[in-house]
Formats: structure tokens, sequence, C-alpha cells
């Protein structure tokens, strides 16, 4: 394993995974191929653009005869597949873009990985596609009732990777990370929205009584655990990521004003997300057998994001000036705010 293929890698989670890998392992070279959509940022890039051992293609997962082309190109032996439209307000919104890219796309990369013999394909997948859990802590083995378009494409797109390892023997591995937050993180989920919003004196949105459940985890870890899972998980195996750290989304956001020193009349309750999943929590049993834990606490990570997007405002405030300011307006001027908090 040398040359890596990392889909998705201009967004959050797989732009911090290029730089990690660039860095751990010096004889790695890394292949960024991504469609570049809202998410896709070059920005997320800008310091490793330079590196003799990084390439960057624009392309589309969903594209073979690009996919084959760049596999060829560059001797690819691995891929690490991040792209997706990864957003669930986003998924009610307009479905459609989430079975093209998270199911199709999942499949033509899968093709390239069996047409080419790759030693490695892993599909990061979400802790979503177990659906609400209420009690508990969701294992590997347990069922899938993904209930929102975007969990739903998720599971079809790692349904299919476990059935290449089964009917071909592609050598498949799957993850089902939980919440993630960091730098470069779009501003249009929950933790960097907030924090943005409260820089800048404006509300934040809390859905519904604010006492949904996610497990939180840094984005550093997130990404050691797919590294651990890519060197050492058995093929055909998946593997749950979880921070261990299940706050309630108002309790988070407590924290978040905190930071900042902003006050708690910031929060306003708004319309709450068709069909949200109350709670998340994955059993971590197993990637911790191969030797991962989560080495940053919730506190810190907290603590170093808040700093993070205070101190780099030239990263977010062109984001949330473009597209994202007629997003906002969209999804947010129809949410009606049903109390403000004291
Ligand atoms: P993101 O939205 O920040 O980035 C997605 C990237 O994929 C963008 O760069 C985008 O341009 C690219 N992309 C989208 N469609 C594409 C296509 N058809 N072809 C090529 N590139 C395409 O997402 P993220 O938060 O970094 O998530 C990365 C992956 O991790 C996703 O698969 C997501 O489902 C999964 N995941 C995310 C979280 C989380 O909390 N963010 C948690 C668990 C799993
Ligand atoms: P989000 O960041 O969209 O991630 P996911 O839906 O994949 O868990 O949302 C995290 C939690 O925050 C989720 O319970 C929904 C809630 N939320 C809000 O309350 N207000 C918001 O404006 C957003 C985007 C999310």
């Amino acid at each position: 394993m040398q040359n890596i293929m990392v889909t998705g890698g201009a967004g959050f989670i797989g732009s911090n995974f290029a730089r990690m890998m660039l860095e751990k392992y010096p004889d790695y070279r890394i292949l960024v191929y991504d469609k570049m959509t809202y998410a896709g940022n070059p920005d997320n890039l800008l310091d490793i653009q330079d590196n003799p051992r990084f390439s960057f293609v624009k392309g589309d997962i969903a594209d073979q005869a690009r996919v084959d082309e760049t596999v060829k190109a560059y001797g690819i032996d691995t891929i690490v597949n991040f792209a997706a439209e990864s957003h669930v307000d986003r998924s009610i919104d307009e479905p459609g873009g989430f079975i093209q890219t998270d199911v199709y796309g999942v499949y033509v990369l899968l093709e390239a990985a069996r047409k080419f013999g790759l030693e490695r394909m892993l599909q990061v997948s979400t802790d979503e596609v177990y659906g609400a859990v209420l009690e508990g802590s969701s294992k590997e083995t347990d069922l899938l009732e993904p209930r929102s378009p975007y969990s739903a494409s998720k599971a079809g797109g790692e349904l299919l990777a476990q059935a290449y390892y089964v009917t071909y023997g592609t050598p498949t591995l799957v993850t089902r990370g939980s919440n993630t937050y960091g730098p470069y993180q779009y501003p249009e989920k929950m933790l960097p929205l907030f924090i943005t919003n409260a820089i800048e004196d404006k509300p934040v949105p809390m859905y519904g009584d604010g006492k949904y459940v996610r497990d939180w985890m840094h984005v550093l870890d997130h990404c050691s655990g797919i590294d651990l899972v890519l060197q050492k998980g058995e093929p055909g195996q998946i593997y749950n990521v979880g921070g261990g750290n299940e706050r309630e989304n108002i309790d988070v956001t407590y924290q978040v004003l905190e930071l900042l020193g902003k006050p708690r009349t910031l929060i306003n309750y708004v319309q709450d997300r068709p069909g949200h999943d109350r709670r998340y929590s994955v059993d971590t049993a197993r990637i911790r057998a191969l030797g991962w834990l989560p080495q940053k606490s919730f506190e810190d990570g907290l603590a170093e994001t808040v700093q993070w997007y205070t101190g780099n405002r030239w990263w977010w405030e062109k984001i949330k000036s473009g597209e994202f300011a007629d997003y906002y307006a969209r999804m947010y001027e129809q949410r009606k705010v049903l109390a403000k908090h004291e």
C-alpha cells in the first residue's frame, strides 16, 4: 500500500485524513479525487498542496471512465472513500443527489477496486445507519434501520461494499463513525454553525427540545481509527468508530457559548428536523481490540476547535457569504422560532 486515492478528500474529514497520512507515512503518495461540490474546498488542502507526494484530480466518483483513468494513471493500490453528500437536512430537501453519490458512486469505486485488483477499498460510513438508538450501544452485528435519506443511502453504499467482498472477494472494509468535529468542517453542521454564529452574535437554531444525543469524536481520532482499520482491519469486516462522548445538543451548546463568553439568550428553539433521530451510540469494542483509543478528550477538543474557528475567520467567512447564504436562508427562514432561551 503506497498510492492512496482519497475520494472526497477536499471535504472536512477527508482533508484532515490526507494531511495526517502525508505526515505519518513518508513513503505514501496521496491523491485527492473530488468533485468539488459546495462542500469541497481548495482552502482545506492549502497547506499540503505543494507537497511532492500530494496530487489532486477533480472528478466525480460516479463517473466510471474518470475513476478508471485516474486509478490507472496514478498506480492506485488503495481507495479510501470519504466522498458523499453528507448533510441530513439537505437529504430531506433533495434526496436524489444522495442516492447518486452515496450509493451509485460507491458502486463505481467498487467496480474499479475489483477490476484493477486493488489491495484495499475502505468505505467510510456512519453510525446513523443503525437509526435512532434509545438504549444501549449499537454493535456491528445489529440491524440497520436508517431513517433519513442520508443514512439510508449511506447504508446502501456500505452494503454494496460488503456484497463485493462476499461475491468477488474484493478486499473491502467499512467504518461506521460517530459525529465528528474539528477544523475545516463546513458550517452547515451543528458545531461549526453554532460556533461561527455565536462569534458573530447571531442566534443559534436549536432543533426541538435540544435533548438529542450525539457521540462526539475529534476528527483526528476518527482519521486514526480509519487508518488503523486500513492497516490492520480484516477484509469484509465492519468497524464502529466512536468518541465515547455522548452529550445532549443543549449541553454542547452551553459549552460553546461559555468558551466564547456569549450569552445563552443566543439560543433559539426552532422547529424540529423531520424524523430526527433521538440518539446514536456505538459499541467500539471491535476497533479497540485492534488497538485504537481516541486520544482527545471532548473538553480539550471542543476548546481547540472553538479556538480554531475564532482564529480562522478567513476560512469560514468566505463560505458563509457564498452558496451557504442561500442555503441558510432557505433552510432556516422556514423554521419558525418556537421559543427563545431565557
Ligand atoms: P463533507 O461534506 O465535508 O465532504 C464531502 C466531500 O465529498 C466534499 O469534498 C465533496 O466535494 C466531495 N464529494 C461529494 N460528492 C462527490 C462525488 N460525487 N464525487 C467526488 N467527490 C464528491 O463530508 P465529511 O463530513 O467530511 O464526511 C466525509 C465522509 O464521512 C462521508 O462519507 C460521511 O458520510 C462520513 N461521516 C461523516 C461524519 C461527520 O460527522 N461529518 C460522521 C461519520 C461519517
Ligand atoms: P448535524 O451536525 O446536522 O449532524 P447529524 O444530523 O448528522 O447528527 O446535527 C447534530 C445535531 O444537532 C442533531 O441532533 C441535529 C442538531 N442540529 C440543531 O439542533 N440545529 C441545527 O441547526 C443543526 C444543523 C443541527
